[in-house]
């Protein structure tokens, strides 16, 4: 989706970034392969993925989920979006970041010339950890081989680790954020960008410049597969 420079600026500034600078070059660093693990759901279509994660009991988030949270968006996504894990709100409406977060990332989205319907946006759980914790190692690890199914339906050309749980988890790591990001990883078939995660630029603002950062490469990386 193309958009005028005017609109650009007000999305940058939604996201509370005044003035977009471009880069010339892409800064790539060296590429750090992750780990394939199984997907263990073969060869499955996205109507038996979806009904599979809704009945799913593989770990004990079943128990206190309102509703498995599937993933949302573009089944032939470019770009793919990969958070940590619903919330309060995602829980209860069943999609992924619609929450005081999921605005910040409509306006990421936005300032790339993206929307959530033209990307596909999914977590690294289905169900949603009670209070909010953090996912355990296993829960990710039982809940990985349904996102490596949507990864390889979805086929998208650029991953997006959207936070320290999607990318240490992804990309099998425990380094900060502030460690992965601002290279590009791969993951199976397609390069990966680690960026901060938007419940943390609305708690930390000024970190808002490096996410638009981030986006800038992975949109460099874009136009260097499109061209
Ligand atoms: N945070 C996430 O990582 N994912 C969501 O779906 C909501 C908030």
């Amino acid at each position: 989706m193309m958009q005028s420079e005017q609109a650009r600026r007000e999305y940058l500034r939604a996201m509370g970034i005044d003035v977009w600078v471009p880069r010339d070059q892409v800064d790539v660093e060296p590429v750090c392969t992750a780990p394939v693990t199984q997907t263990g759901t073969g060869d499955i279509g996205w109507d038996e993925l979806r009904s599979a994660v809704a009945a799913c009991t593989r770990c004990s988030l079943h128990e206190s989920r309102t509703q498995t949270v599937f993933g949302v968006g573009n089944p032939e996504a470019d770009w793919m979006f990969i958070g940590e894990a619903p919330g309060a709100e995602e829980d209860r409406r069943g999609e992924p970041f619609v929450g005081r977060a999921g605005k910040l990332l409509d306006e990421m989205l936005l300032a790339i010339g993206e929307r959530r319907e033209s990307v596909f946006i999914a977590n690294i759980l289905k169900c949603r950890p009670p209070n909010n914790r953090d996912p355990s190692r296993e829960e990710a690890a039982s809940c990985r081989p349904y996102l490596e199914r949507q990864i390889e339906l979805v086929r998208p050309k650029i991953i997006l680790a959207v936070g320290r749980i999607a990318a240490q988890q992804l990309l099998q790591s425990d380094a900060p954020v502030g460690r992965l990001r601002g290279k590009v990883h791969q993951l199976d078939a397609a390069p990966l960008v680690v960026t901060y995660h938007p419940a943390y630029l609305l708690r930390s603002p000024s970190q808002k410049r490096k996410a638009w950062d981030d986006l800038c490469l992975a949109r460099r990386i874009m136009a260097g597969a499109a061209g």
